[in-house]
């Protein structure tokens, strides 16, 4: 990819650069020799993947932070301008799966704390960011998901977060429009990462799951789709079976509720079968 076409020598936050879809986004980056900004928790996750980052990037920083925090997204943001003046590109990736029904929550709590990563992050980061990027007409991406679309059973918190990340770009988007600066929502089906290790229960205890012989797409695939959605300033890219569901809600909600309730097996409670993320 030629430099004109391409992030080499822009500044970019990654959020999520630990692992994943967002490892993978940074690693992507610092192929094109962009400066980088890796956010998350995990310090040694993230100095790994610095490690696997320098030989390319244009420059490095590595800001570890609890994205569910206002004042962390403000100080990765902040870390971004101090070290290379301001902020062409801002990925939102970080986020945090929650899996199990609504009605065996044994506390509410925990099904809206999980708002605070996939949701409030994304808010926070954009708030803090946005000067910055309109200066330079940046970009905002965000990684979305299958489960922003449609209500899929056994996910209501999950799927509450990820519809006003949804709800939250296409307005935001829109209100951007005259400023230059794009907003990308990039909503992946299954994608093969660490999510499943840090599920979370409707109680908001750990709950890992494994992919089993379900087809999932690399998170590196996912990352091109991601990066190349960036560039062109895509305003939403599905991936998957995203596409089959938005439609069906839109014009056979009652198909779609039956598709999505239909008894995998002989007994128990329904779980979710054409859709997982
Ligand atoms: N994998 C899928 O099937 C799939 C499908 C659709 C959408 N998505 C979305 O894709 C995004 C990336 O997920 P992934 O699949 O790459 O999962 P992953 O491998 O578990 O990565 C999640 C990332 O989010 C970061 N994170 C979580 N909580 C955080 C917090 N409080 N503060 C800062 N960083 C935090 C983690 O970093 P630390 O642990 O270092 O904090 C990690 O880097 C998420 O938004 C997810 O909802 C995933």
């Amino acid at each position: 990819m030629s430099s004109a076409a391409s992030f080499a020598t822009k500044v970019a936050v990654v959020t999520g650069a630990s692992s994943g879809i967002g490892r993978e986004v940074a690693i992507q980056l610092a192929s094109q020799g962009t400066n980088l900004v890796l956010v998350g928790r995990d310090s040694q996750r993230l100095s790994a993947v610095a490690q696997q980052c320098a030989e390319n990037a244009g420059k490095l920083v590595v800001v570890v932070s609890d994205l569910s925090l206002e004042d962390e997204c403000a100080r990765a943001i902040a870390e971004a301008v101090r070290e290379f003046g301001g902020v062409d590109a801002l990925f939102c990736v970080a986020g945090q799966a929650m899996k199990g029904r609504f009605a065996d929550a044994d506390n509410a709590q925990a099904c809206v704390r999980v708002m605070r990563v996939n949701y409030d992050s994304t808010v926070f980061l954009c708030h803090h960011a946005l000067p910055h990027l309109t200066k330079r007409k940046g970009r905002i991406v965000v990684v979305g998901g299958l489960v922003g679309h449609a209500g899929v059973p056994g996910y209501s918190a999950y799927a509450a977060a990820k519809h006003a990340v949804v709800g939250f770009c296409r307005t935001l988007r829109r209100e951007l429009m005259p400023t230059g600066v794009s907003v990308t929502l990039v909503s992946p089906d299954t994608v093969k990462t660490a999510v499943r290790d840090n599920m979370l229960n409707a109680s908001g205890m750990p709950s890992p799951e494994s992919y089993g012989s379900e087809s999932a797409m690399s998170a590196s695939e996912c990352a091109r789709h991601v990066l190349a959605a960036a560039l062109a300033r895509t305003p939403e890219l599905v991936l998957g079976r995203v596409r089959l569901l938005q439609t069906l809600q839109a014009i056979l909600p009652g198909a779609l509720d039956r598709l999505l309730t239909k008894p995998t097996g002989s007994s128990g409670p329904t779980q979710p079968t054409a859709a997982t993320r």
